[in-house]
């Protein structure tokens, strides 16, 4: 990536719109070089539009556009990707065109970490099924050009994570979306610290969705779910095991509304630099 990166002009970064800080693509904190950097919040369909917006603005500088996309649904999706790469480029351009120098199409890298819509994205843009798309992490293995439109090529690379978590939070937050293998992991705990999350930034939520006690604790969430559902054991008790597993899958597939698990602080414009 590193030598393939001096031969590109731009990059096209994918960031899940729910967790725009966990799903930074680790190696490009450390190459990306000062190159324009265009920030697709991808799956914002299934984010709060309201976090998604602060998050744009955060996000974007002189050197940086940002825009949220909905790959899946929107169909004018890889038109708006195009036109926002074209823009950002269009100084460099403009300077060429100036002394007489027919601008040749922008190389684009696109990078981003494993199951962030990568592989779709450029589906979309390509207008054919060139890369594979599929819910693996890791699917994308080699590095290949893709020719998205007269003025644009785009390389893609593959999904890379982090090898480890400093933070805490952010190994939960990219397991609860589904981003990391949760074979090893604990779901109830897992399922608990992301209802602690969500807990925080949406008071009441969890609580009138399952219609548990208002000041209900994690483990009060997933009995009120397991409840709910009628999710029992052999012996009638509710079973929160099972309710945290329900609570995982149902989060990841978007089937609890639009929740953003990671909302812009002042601090962010830091992790551009
Ligand atoms: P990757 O290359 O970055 O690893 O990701 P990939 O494109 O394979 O996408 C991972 C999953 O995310 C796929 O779902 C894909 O459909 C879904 N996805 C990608 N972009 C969006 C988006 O903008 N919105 C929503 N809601 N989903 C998106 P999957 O579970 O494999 O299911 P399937 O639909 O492919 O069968």
């Amino acid at each position: 990536m590193e030598e393939r990166l001096r031969a590109v002009d731009m990059i096209i970064e994918l960031r899940d719109a729910r967790m725009p800080n966990a799903s930074i693509n680790p190696i490009l904190k450390e190459l990306a070089s000062g190159k324009p950097r265009l920030i697709l919040l991808s799956k914002s369909d299934m984010a709060d539009p309201i976090a998604t917006k602060k998050w744009i603005e955060a996000l974007k500088n002189e050197n940086v556009a940002c825009l949220a996309v909905d790959i899946m649904h929107d169909s004018s999706c890889a038109k708006k990707i195009i036109k926002e790469a074209l823009l950002l480029m269009e100084k460099k351009r403009e300077a060429k065109r100036a002394k007489g120098i027919r601008p040749r199409a922008i190389r684009a890298m696109a990078c981003g970490i494993p199951n962030v819509g990568k592989s779709t994205m450029i589906n979309r843009i390509a207008r054919k099924n060139t890369v594979k798309a599929a819910d693996k992490p890791g699917v994308t293995k080699s590095l290949t050009w893709i020719h998205a439109d007269e003025e644009l090529d785009v390389l893609d690379t593959p999904g890379v994570l982090w090898p480890k978590f400093d933070d805490e939070k952010i190994g939960i937050v990219l397991a609860a979306l589904g981003s990391i293998n949760d074979d090893i992991l604990n779901k109830k705990s897992l399922a608990m610290d992301t209802i602690r999350i969500i807990q925080n930034h949406y008071p009441g939520y969890l609580e009138e969705l399952y219609d548990a006690e208002k000041d209900a604790n994690p483990n009060g969430i997933l009995k009120a779910l397991a409840n709910k559902r009628n999710l029992k054991k052999e012996n009638d008790e509710l079973d929160t095991k099972r309710a945290a597993e329900l609570f995982l899958y149902e989060l990841r597939k978007g089937k609890l509304g639009r929740l953003t698990l990671e909302h812009a602080q002042e601090s962010d414009q830091e992790v551009l630099e």
